[in-house]
């Protein structure tokens, strides 16, 4: 009788510790947008196949690297695909991230590829190699409706967006930050694709920046380029305690 109860009572504290991990993950698979090619590729039971051979082999690289980028096939149909978490993920939530936004892309088809951005993690795929794309046409950003006109709202987001624009490119691509004006904040995150160098990762996060800066007065904007995302906000959103914040504030 006692080795049962104890038994029970082991079982409801480890549901009740998994599922508090579980909760407590976030993989912030919020969808932000959706762009998909207009061209159509030649043969598409191949593309499709091509795709989950690819998704296959991602899934474990983007588990372990938080990135991953593969081609296969034959031109004109060959399919490039590159995917990436935003670097304040732990590895798991990457991985269920990734699992989400990766059946977004086969509704582009039968186009050529398409894009997913979410708040977490990107992917994108084409019939030719993109992977050093900065920028490009499609690119975009979305505003808020909501704005704040106080000037000091204002002054925090330029602040930690010139500070994510000046950091970002140095350590590893990715900036996640806030900045403070009279008590009131702004909060960015800044990524770029790690298959960028230095340089090109400063280009695509400039012109980024130049971008979201239009959008104030609204309390939260997003920008979304070929080789990058930004994003700034009112509220905190990244998660911090993964080594992601490194402003004085
Ligand atoms: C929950 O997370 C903690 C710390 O992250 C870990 O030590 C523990 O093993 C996890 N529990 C389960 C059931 O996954
Ligand atoms: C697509 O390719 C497959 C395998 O190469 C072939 O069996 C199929 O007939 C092709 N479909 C079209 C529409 O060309
Ligand atoms: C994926 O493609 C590679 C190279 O073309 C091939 O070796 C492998 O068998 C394929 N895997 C699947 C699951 O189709
Ligand atoms: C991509 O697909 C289009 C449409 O089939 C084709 O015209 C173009 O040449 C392809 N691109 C490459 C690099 O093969
Ligand atoms: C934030 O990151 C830490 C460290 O990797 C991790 O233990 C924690 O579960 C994460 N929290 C959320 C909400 O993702």
């Amino acid at each position: 009788m006692a080795t049962h109860s104890l038994l029970i009572f082991s079982l409801v504290i480890y549901a009740t510790a998994f599922s508090i991990n579980l909760s407590h993950a976030d993989p912030r698979t919020d969808y932000v947008m959706r762009m998909c090619g207009k061209v159509h590729v030649q043969n598409v039971s191949n593309y499709f196949k091509y795709y989950s051979n690819i998704t296959d082999y991602m899934q474990d690289e983007i588990y372990r690297n938080k990135f991953a980028f593969k081609d296969v096939g034959e031109p004109p149909d060959r399919l490039y695909v590159l995917a990436q978490c935003m670097d304040d993920l732990t590895n798991e939530e990457c991985a269920m991230c990734f699992t989400q936004i990766s059946t977004l892309i086969p509704s582009c088809f039968p186009s050529t590829g398409g894009r997913v951005y979410f708040d977490g993690c990107f992917i994108r795929a084409e019939n030719y190699s993109f992977y050093r794309e900065v920028l490009g046409p499609e690119d975009t950003k979305r505003c808020s409706g909501i704005v704040n006109k106080r000037q000091e709202f204002s002054v925090a987001v330029d602040e930690v967006l010139s500070q994510m624009l000046l950091k970002a490119p140095s350590f590893r691509g990715f900036a996640s930050m806030h900045e403070t004006s009279n008590g009131i904040s702004a909060y960015g995150m800044a990524s770029c694709w790690k298959i960028l160098d230095r340089d090109l990762c400063s280009n695509c996060l400039s012109e980024a920046v130049a971008s979201a800066l239009s959008c104030i007065p609204s309390t939260e904007a997003r920008v979304l380029n070929a080789g990058c995302f930004l994003r700034y906000s009112d509220t905190s959103f990244a998660n911090d305690s993964n080594g992601g914040d490194y402003s004085e504030g």
